[in-house]
Formats: structure tokens, C-alpha cells, sequence
């Protein structure tokens, strides 16, 4: 039996391994691997997982300098982190804690505890959250859950910023310049031709058709048009005349910082869907530097790593596939 094939076989550890693989990713490139030292069969104390940026699945036109590859990869961290606590263990966790860049965290399993019912709401959310791109009902957020999804970012070191009215104007405007700028580029649109053209039997990565989403009808949310890049049609609703959006920040802009910018976004996702709410993230605005700048202020430490449109949804959100779990053993 290969070591892979060995790990595979410890339970306990698989599922804590497809709970991480199970995040969200950039163009659902799922850009991570999972180094497994010390798992003994039965317990996890003392196992080390390292959670491993797979840079030969960043999206070299999208993201040169792999800002969303991290922040995809802290999301994962996050998943890990909450499917052992659910499991029942202690976890110490060490952000890039070798000069390799690529090992993104290393997890350390401690001792056996009672899983809080906080991480066990949390673990269930996490095969029910996917990105959901439909119209959003224009029920208002109450501001006791927005206090909990504030609260979601500031346990992770993260700052989650609720756009208001003014605000969102300029984010909604921002986001339309920098889509307008990205569909002009055909690098673009054949990178993200690639990462939607699932017809390969037994794709395993990529988004397919059914969940790129519709456009809306007067332009006003500028969602990331899925379906550009293999021209296909667009079909146009009405979406929410007052989306809600929300930035996340974080107070400087390192590899750590991007790996707690996912972790953040990941855990106020599964709160929101704990709350039965729905998020898209829209990204483009901070893949284009000087317009990320604009949004940031590095003297006050806020850093922009994140649009975040959240809402209850209409309609359910569908699931991405995902990589076996023997191809994310490194
Ligand atoms: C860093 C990051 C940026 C993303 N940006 C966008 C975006 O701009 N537009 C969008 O529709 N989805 C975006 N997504 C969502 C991914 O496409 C989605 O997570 C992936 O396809 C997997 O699907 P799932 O979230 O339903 O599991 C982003 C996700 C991450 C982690």
C-alpha cells in the first residue's frame, strides 16, 4: 500500500481532509495539498498536517503574484481547522512556518477535547456553503447577524467593513471598470475559458455551466461574467435593486495576511450559512493593484482583500466538483 493509499485509509483523517477540500477556491482551481507526518491509526494527537499552496495552479494572468491562490488556500486552513475541532481535537496552527513560501500553515493536532456546539454548527455548514451567483430576496440582513459576521472576521485578525449606500456606488463602480478592463484582455478570457469548459469527462476542477449564473438585467451588479470566456449567451434577471456588500480587510498585505484573509472570508461564510444567508465574492476590483489600492489605507492597516456580496438567496446555490482526495497528498 502506497503512503497515500495508507492515509486515505484513516478515517478520522480523510474526512478532516475533504472537509478543507471542500472550500472555496479561485475559479475553483482548488490550489492546495495536504502533507499528513505522525497520524497514528486511531487518534490524530500528534499528527502535523501542512496545508501546501499547489502553485502549478495559480492563475498566472488573474493572480501573477498568488494573492487569491493564498487566500483560496487560507480558506481551506479554515475548514481543516473547524472539521478537527468538530472531530474533537485541539489544534495549534503555525502560518508559513518555513522559509519554503509554500507551506501555507501547519497544523498540529493536539489533545482530544468536547467539540463546542459553535464548531460543530460550523462543520455542518460546510457541505451545504456554495457560491451562490443567482438574485439575492431584498430582505435586510439584521444587524444582529452583521454583528455576528464583524465578530466572524475579528476572531481570525480580519476586519469586515458593511458597505453603505455612498460606499457601494464607488465598489459597484470600481468592480464595473475593473470587469470592462479584464473582458478586453484576451489572456483573460482564454485563462477563464479554461477554467469553465468542464465538458472533459471526469473534470474534477472548474466550474461548470450550471453554476456560472445569469447577468443582470441593467448592468447594475457587475457579477464576474462566467461565461465570457467560451462566449457563451447571456441570459439577464432582475437581481436585487440594494445588494449588500461587505469588504474584508486585513492590516497588512504578507502571504500570512492573505492566508488569514481566506480563513476570515471562509468563517464568516459558513456563519452566513449557519443564518441561512448566501455570498458571492466579486473579486475583480482587487485583481487590478491601483484600484485595490484605492480601497486600502496601509497608514490605518486595512488592507482590501475582498468584495463579498451576501443576501438571502432565492434559490439554492449548486455544488463544484472536487479532486480526489489521493491527488491532494503531497
Ligand atoms: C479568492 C476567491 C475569489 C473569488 N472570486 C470570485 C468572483 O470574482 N466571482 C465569482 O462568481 N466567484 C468567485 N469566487 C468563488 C469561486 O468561483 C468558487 O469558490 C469556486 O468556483 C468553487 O465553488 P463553491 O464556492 O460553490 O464551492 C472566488 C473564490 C475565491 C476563494
Amino acid at each position: 500500500m502506497s503512503r497515500a493509499e495508507e492515509l486515505t485509509t484513516n478515517e478520522g483523517l480523510s474526512a478532516c481532509l475533504r472537509a478543507a477540500a471542500a472550500a472555496p477556491s479561485i475559479h475553483n482551481t482548488q490550489p492546495w495539498s495536504f502533507r499528513v507526518s505522525d497520524a497514528a491509526d486511531g487518534a490524530l494527537t500528534g499528527a502535523s498536517i501542512e496545508v501546501r499552496a499547489d502553485r502549478s495552479r495559480r492563475l498566472p494572468v488573474l493572480d501573477p503574484d498568488g494573492r487569491e491562490m493564498f487566500v483560496s488556500v487560507g480558506a481551506a486552513v479554515f475548514n481543516l481547522r473547524v472539521a478537527l475541532a468538530a472531530a474533537g481535537y485541539r489544534t495549534s496552527v503555525h502560518r508559513v512556518p518555513d522559509p519554503d513560501p509554500d507551506v501555507a500553515a501547519r497544523i498540529v493536532v493536539g489533545a482530544a477535547e468536547e467539540p463546542s456546539g459553535a464548531a460543530l454548527a460550523l462543520h455542518a455548514a460546510i457541505p451545504r456553503r456554495h457560491t451562490n451567483r443567482r438574485p439575492f430576496s431584498d430582505r435586510r440582513i439584521p444587524y444582529g447577524t452583521m454583528e455576528e459576521l464583524r465578530g466572524a472576521a475579528a476572531a481570525e485578525s480580519a476586519s469586515l467593513l458593511d458597505v453603505g449606500p455612498e460606499l457601494r456606488d464607488a465598489v459597484l463602480g470600481l468592480t464595473r471598470t475593473a470587469e470592462k478592463r479584464m473582458r478586453s484582455d484576451p489572456a483573460y478570457l482564454r485563462e477563464l475559458a479554461a477554467w469553465t469548459d468542464t465538458s472533459g469527462i471526469g473534470r474534477v476542477d472548474g466550474m461548470p455551466r450550471h453554476v456560472l449564473g445569469p447577468r443582470a438585467r441593467d448592468a447594475a451588479l457587475p457579477l464576474r461574467d462566467l461565461g465570457l470566456g467560451l462566449g457563451l449567451p447571456a441570459t439577464t434577471v432582475e437581481f436585487e435593486p440594494d445588494p449588500t456588500l461587505v469588504l474584508l480587510f486585513t492590516p497588512d498585505d504578507t502571504t500570512a495576511d492573505w492566508i488569514r484573509a481566506g480563513e476570515a472570508m471562509q468563517r464568516i461564510w459558513l456563519t452566513a450559512t449557519v443564518r441561512g444567508l448566501a455570498m458571492t465574492p466579486m473579486s475583480q476590483l482587487t485583481e487590478i493593484a491601483a484600484l485595490r489600492s484605492l480601497l486600502s489605507d496601509t497608514g490605518t492597516r486595512y488592507v482590501a482583500q475582498m468584495v463579498l456580496r451576501i443576501g438571502y438567496p432565492l434559490s439554492p446555490g449548486l455544488p463544484t466538483p472536487r479532486r480526489p482526495l489521493p491527488d491532494l497528498l503531497a
